[in-house]
């Protein structure tokens, strides 16, 4: 046993409110939310609240803020968000439908993502949404659409710029990549663009994701608004430039918040410049993570304890099969626990090293290696914080039958 030090905490941990020992979820125990036997995800909409709230208080005004859906697309959060947020990015069909039905204005949803079908083409020529450009394939699929309904469509392009996204958990730009259209083969893209008849709206440039190093982001950003000034030569035609985002959020033990204050400040210089050369030009960023990720919490029950040679393993009624992402499994090159703790246990004086595993029948479902917890018996409450992006929509849940977890999104009231 032994107690565990400030700078071996999380986080998210180290901030959780608590009442008697237990984890507050928007203003009640969590456990007021929990059945017996079923782990659940569990959205506090105070915290998604403050989180754009502060977003709106740091960046410039002009900015516009999105919320791209695929990083938690549940309904009820993102009706939520529909009178929050500037504007809605789908990456499917589905999230398009989803964003439609929030009541967000279809002026304000784009459309990303490679690969889109004719029938998903279809129902966003219909709607009126925003394309972002992914191929000329697509700009066919587009034009046989538009001619098909009479409708004129909306299109920006997605380019994929020669830079990369430094310091970012995932990149999306930059070298030969799957997303976007190659920086260098915009011009002729525009140019077939207007032999269509049609205008381009604006740019999309996303260069990554998970990013805490504000000048990583600021650096990307600068460029981003270079090329796009340089794409749109002298166009005055240009209105939603979209530099991507890549704001993180801090998962593991040494990671703090992002820094807003200077990406802000430079935003409004970027803000600036930009309507110098275009005039009609509104700059966008575009989140996912950073707007829902700390307000999802993701809570399973202990089954069982066992002992191997000296090792304790802590078995939950959840695992990867629910949680990729806090496994280690969605894309992380080293594994590394996600903030953790004992929901019914928030603090103790001892604490015992432990392994937290899931169910299934795979060494890769584990949720937290040799991680300093309170002693834990049967029937207590695991929380793995900052569950709110990538947790639930982003895993196999029908991987081994265990079943699904349930998914809550709380209001306190
Ligand atoms: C086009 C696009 N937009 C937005 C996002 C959201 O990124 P994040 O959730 O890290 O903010 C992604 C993530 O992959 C993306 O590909």
């Amino acid at each position: 046993m032994s107690s565990l030090d400030n700078k071996k905490q999380f986080h998210a941990v180290k901030v959780a409110p608590q009442i008697d020992n237990h984890l507050v979820v928007a203003g009640k125990s969590y456990s007021d939310y929990m059945i017996e036997g079923r782990a659940a995800y569990i959205y506090d909409s105070q915290i998604l609240q403050q989180r754009v709230e502060k977003l709106k208080q740091k960046l410039p005004v002009e900015i516009d803020i999105h919320y791209a859906i695929k990083a938690n697309p549940m309904p009820e959060l993102v009706d939520f968000l529909a009178d929050k947020v500037d504007g809605f990015d789908v990456a499917s069909g589905k999230e398009l439908l989803i964003a439609i039905n929030s009541g967000m204005p279809v002026e304000d949803i784009s459309f990303a993502g490679p690969g889109k079908s004719v029938h998903e083409i279809e129902v966003g020529v219909n709607a009126g949404i925003l394309f972002n450009l992914e191929s000329e394939t697509e700009l066919e699929r587009i034009v046989a659409a538009s001619e098909k309904f009479g409708i004129e469509p909306r299109v920006a392009i997605r380019v994929n710029p020669a830079f990369e996204l430094k310091a970012s958990g995932m990149k999306m730009g930059g070298g030969s990549k799957q997303f976007g259209i190659d920086e260098e083969k915009v011009p002729h893209v525009i140019r077939k663009m207007n032999e269509l008849g049609i205008d381009p709206e604006g740019f999309h440039i996303f260069s990554g994701s998970q990013n805490l190093r504000k000048d990583a982001i600021i650096e990307s950003q600068i460029k981003a608004v270079d090329l796009a000034i340089k794409l749109a030569n002298g166009g005055l035609n240009f209105k939603k430039i979209n530099i991507g985002g890549g704001f993180g959020i801090p998962y593991f033990i040494g990671e703090d918040e992002l820094e807003l204050d200077e990406i802000s400040e430079n935003l409004s210089m970027l803000d600036e410049k930009l309507k110098t050369e275009i005039k009609e030009a509104k700059l966008i960023v575009e989140l996912g993570r950073y707007i829902s990720g700390t307000s999802g919490y993701y809570i399973c029950e202990v089954l069982d304890i066992k002992e191997s040679r000296e090792e304790k393993f802590v078995i939950v009624n959840g695992g990867i099969h629910h949680h990729l992402a806090a496994t280690g499994n969605f894309g992380q090159v080293i594994r590394k626990n996600y903030p953790i703790a004992v929901a019914n246990k928030m603090e103790s004086d001892t604490l015992e090293k432990v392994n937290i595993v899931g169910p299934c029948c795979t060494p890769l479902d584990i949720f937290a290696a040799k991680v300093e917890l309170p002693s834990i018996e049967i029937g207590d409450h695991i929380v793995i914080f900052q569950s709110g992006a990538y947790g639930y929509s982003a895993s196999p849940h029908d991987f081994l039958g265990h079943g699904e977890p349930r998914q809550l999104f709380v209001t306190g009231n």
